[in-house]
C-alpha cells in the first residue's frame, strides 16, 4: 500500500473576508490565517494561533517541515467567486444587433423579427466542437482572470439534440481542461426553434420526451432551466419541461419576469426551484412565494444595463422577506456580454441598489447555494475547498468599486496554485 503524503498550505500575514453568513458583513478576520490540506480548508482562525492549530494537526509548521508557507503580503482573501449564471459557450457574436438596438430597435423586435437567441442558434449549429471550445476558453478565461473559481454554463442556442448535447459536452470539456469548477444547465426552452413554428407543443414534447432524458441518461446537466417569457414559453410550458426535469431527478432554475411579468417567479418557487433569475417585473406575490420556497433570487444587472432596463427587480422586497440574492454576470452575446465578475458586482451596486457586502455573498456563498454547492464552496470555513482569491485591496467592498483596473489577484483552485 502506498502512502500519500498529505500537502498542506499555510495562508499567513493578510486579512480573511470569509463570508461566512452572520453579524459581521464579510465575516471579516483581520490578521487571519488559514490551513489547507490536499486542497481543502483544514483550520481557519487568528494568526496568533496557528502554532495551536498545526501543533492540533499534527503538522511541522518549522522551515523545511511538512507546510508551504504562502505570505499574504497584507492582501485580503477571499473564497473563489462564482458565477452562477451565464451562456458562455456559443458560436458567433450579436455585434450588428447591438448597432441595431442603439439605433433604436428593441431586444423584443429583433427577437420577432427572427434575430435575437435565434441568430446565436444558427452560429452554434454551424461551429464545429473545437471552435466552441475555442471561444468558450476564451470568454472562461475572462472570468478566471478576475477571481472565478466555479461556473455555471447553460446550454439554448442548440435547441436540438445534437446541439444541445455538443454544447454540453463542450461544458463539461472546460471543467476538465481548466482548473476551474464547471456545472452545467439545460436550457433547450430558451426559443422556438424556426423548424417548429406553428408546432409549438411538438417543439415542448421533443425537450421533454427526447432532449431531457438523453441529456439526464448521458449524465450531461446537473440542473433545467426554461425561459419563461412573451418571445419565449408560456408558464404552462415551462411547468411540463420542469415536470420533466423532476422525473429524471433534475433540479430546475427559471428566467423569469425579466422583460414582463409572466408568473415566472410563482412558478419558479412553486417547483422548489433553486433560482429564479433577472426579475425585473417580478410582483410581490413572487417574492413571497419565492420566500416560502427558499429559492434564490439571481440579479443580473449586465442584461438590465444592457438592454436599457428601466424597471428595477423588487431588491428591497426580497430583502425584507428574506429571499437571498445572488449576482451573475450573465454572458452571453446578446443582452450581457459582460465578462468581467467584479463589474457585475459594481453595477449590482450602483444600479439595483445592492450593498457592497450583499453584492459579494451574491458572488460567493449565495451563488454557491443556486448550484447546490453550499456545502462545497462559497465560504471560508474548515472542510470546503480551497476555492481562494488573495486581492490587492484596502477593505473587501473596494471588490465592488472599480470599473475596470481590476484589483490584482491570486487565485487557487481547490488549494494547488494555478493561476
Ligand atoms: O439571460 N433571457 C434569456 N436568455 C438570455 C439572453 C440570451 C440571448 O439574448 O442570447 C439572458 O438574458
Ligand atoms: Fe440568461
Amino acid at each position: 500500500m502506498t502512502r500519500v503524503t498529505p500537502t498542506h498550505t499555510l495562508f499567513r500575514n493578510g486579512h480573511l473576508a470569509t463570508m461566512v453568513a452572520g453579524a459581521d458583513p464579510y465575516g471579516e478576520i483581520r490578521h487571519g490565517a488559514l490551513l489547507a490540506t490536499d486542497g481543502r480548508i483544514a483550520w481557519v482562525g487568528a494568526d496568533s494561533g496557528v502554532a495551536t492549530a498545526l501543533a492540533e494537526a499534527g503538522v511541522d509548521g518549522k522551515r523545511g517541515g511538512d507546510v508551504v508557507e504562502v505570505d499574504l503580503r497584507g492582501r485580503w482573501l477571499t473564497p473563489g467567486l462564482i458565477d452562477c449564471h451565464t451562456h458562455l459557450v456559443h458560436g458567433g457574436d450579436r455585434v450588428g444587433e447591438w448597432e441595431a438596438r442603439i439605433g433604436g430597435a428593441s431586444y423584443e423586435e429583433i427577437a420577432r423579427a427572427g434575430g435575437g437567441i435565434l441568430s446565436t442558434v444558427r452560429a452554434t449549429r454551424a461551429a464545429a466542437a473545437e471552435e466552441l471550445f475555442g471561444s468558450a476558453v476564451r470568454r472562461l478565461s475572462s472570468l478566471m482572470r478576475e477571481g472565478v473559481t466555479t461556473v455555471e454554463v447553460k446550454s439554448g442556442y442548440g435547441l436540438d439534440l445534437e446541439t444541445e448535447v455538443r454544447m454540453l459536452t463542450t461544458a463539461r470539456k472546460l471543467g476538465t481542461e481548466l482548473p476551474v469548477r464547471v456545472r452545467t444547465t439545460l436550457l433547450a426552452a430558451h426559443a422556438l426553434p424556426p423548424e417548429f413554428v406553428d408546432r409549438r407543443g411538438e417543439y415542448v414534447s421533443l425537450v421533454t420526451d427526447v432532449i431531457l432524458p438523453a441529456v439526464a441518461d448521458g449524465g450531461l446537466a446537473d440542473a433545467v432551466d426554461a425561459f419563461c417569457e412573451g418571445i419565449a414559453f408560456s408558464a404552462e410550458e415551462c411547468a411540463a419541461v420542469f415536470d420533466a426535469a423532476r422525473r429524471h431527478g433534475l433540479p430546475v432554475r427559471l428566467h423569469a419576469d425579466q422583460l414582463s411579468d409572466s408568473g415566472g417567479a410563482e412558478l419558479a418557487a412553486r417547483f422548489g426551484a433553486l433560482s429564479a433569475d433577472h426579475l425585473e417585473y417580478t410582483g410581490r406575490a413572487g417574492v413571497e412565494a419565492m420566500a416560502r420556497a427558499g429559492t434564490v433570487a439571481v440579479l443580473l444587472p449586465g442584461a438590465f444595463y444592457f438592454l436599457g432596463e428601466t424597471r428595477m427587480p423588487p431588491v428591497d422586497e426580497f430583502r425584507s422577506a428574506g429571499v437571498a440574492m445572488a449576482v451573475a454576470t450573465d454572458l452571453n452575446p446578446g443582452s450581457s456580454p459582460l465578462a468581467s465578475p467584479l463589474l457585475a458586482l459594481n453595477m449590482a451596486c450602483v444600479l439595483l441598489g445592492l450593498r457592497p457586502e450583499e453584492a459579494l455573498a451574491g458572488m460567493t456563498r449565495n451563488a454557491a447555494g443556486v448550484l447546490g454547492l453550499g456545502a462545497e464552496t462559497g465560504t471560508i470555513e474548515r472542510g470546503k475547498a480551497a476555492d481562494l482569491c488573495a486581492w490587492e485591496i484596502d477593505r473587501p467592498a473596494e471588490l465592488c468599486y472599480w470599473m475596470g483596473g481590476t484589483p490584482s489577484v491570486e487565485v487557487w483552485y481547490g488549494g494547488g496554485r494555478r493561476d
